[in-house]
């Protein structure tokens, strides 16, 4: 039997497209319902009852579109609400700090390991712990980045501002000490070039495809795949204006996507 339902992905704004794209090429067969909380990104300055009710909202709303699958494709959210969520959903919920935390301790060499992340994120340890519960050894460096979510949003990706603005936050890190790098954002593999420049030879991890792979597998085993050889169809949905978010979507995306549809989520 075939599942056709959708797979829901959110984010509370672009940063989810990293997460959406690893998945296109996994499963690329699998229907996607998208939902970027534009109206009230960015999520990682609010506080955390702020945030679970955000979340709780768009959870229903995929509900509504018969998601399957949900996945938090947002740090901050998963950090701070992914189990009130797993407790008051009846379905496979996944977040991105598990995976990432899990590639990290796969790579790291000398078990020194570097998270940048939103204020929420860094501040709730939510990298730290996982990496610990892992890897009891892993020893973590944090720093929280907060402008880097506004310049996504605003598609400045690259330049002097956003080169002065990484350079500013990665000072306070000591890059000598680490030789993994944790992009603990979804937003910020898009600012991923200038983040190299900036990081020598560090290895950055995202959580992306290691969790697109967990994603295919809890699918297999809980026999809910879409057996449809044909492409996946895409939804996207935002709570503000769909025209800045489908111009910096089709920068990253590199292609057009024509169906962004502002959805009233509250
Ligand atoms: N992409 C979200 C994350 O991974 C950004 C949070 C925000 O809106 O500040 O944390």
């Amino acid at each position: 039997m075939s599942d056709t339902r959708p797979i829901g992905v959110f984010d509370s704004g672009l940063g989810g497209l990293t997460v959406l794209n690893a998945i296109k090429k996994i499963i690329p067969n699998e229907n996607i319902v998208y939902v970027g909380d534009t109206a009230r990104v960015p999520y990682g300055n609010k506080s955390t009852p702020l945030i679970v009710q955000y979340a709780s909202q768009i959870t229903k709303f995929l509900l509504e579109k018969d998601a399957k699958l949900i996945i938090v494709a947002c740090n901050t959210v998963s950090a701070l609400a992914i189990s009130n969520l797993q407790n008051d959903f009846d379905i496979p919920i996944i977040g991105v700090i598990a995976p990432g935390a899990n590639s990290a301790v796969k790579l790291t060499k000398n078990n020194n390991v570097g998270v940048i992340g939103t204020i929420a994120t860094i501040s709730s340890n939510a990298y730290q712990d996982e990496l610990n519960k892992i890897n009891p050894s892993i020893n973590t460096l944090s720093q929280a980045c907060p402008l880097f979510v506004p310049l996504v949003e605003e598609g400045l990706l690259e330049g002097p501002i956003v080169s002065a603005i990484v350079k500013h936050y990665l000072k306070n890190l000591d890059l000598s000490m680490i030789d993994t790098l944790i992009l603990g954002c979804t937003h910020y593999p898009l600012l991923k070039p200038v983040i190299k420049e900036h990081t020598n030879n560090l290895i950055l991890i995202d959580s992306a495809d290691s969790l697109a792979k967990e994603v295919h597998l809890i699918l297999k085993n809980n026999h809910m795949i879409n057996n449809n050889t044909n492409k996946g169809k895409q939804d996207f949905f935002v709570t503000d204006s769909p025209i800045t978010f489908a111009n910096i979507a089709k920068r990253f995306l590199g292609y057009s996507i024509i169906n962004v549809k502002t959805a009233s989520i509250s």
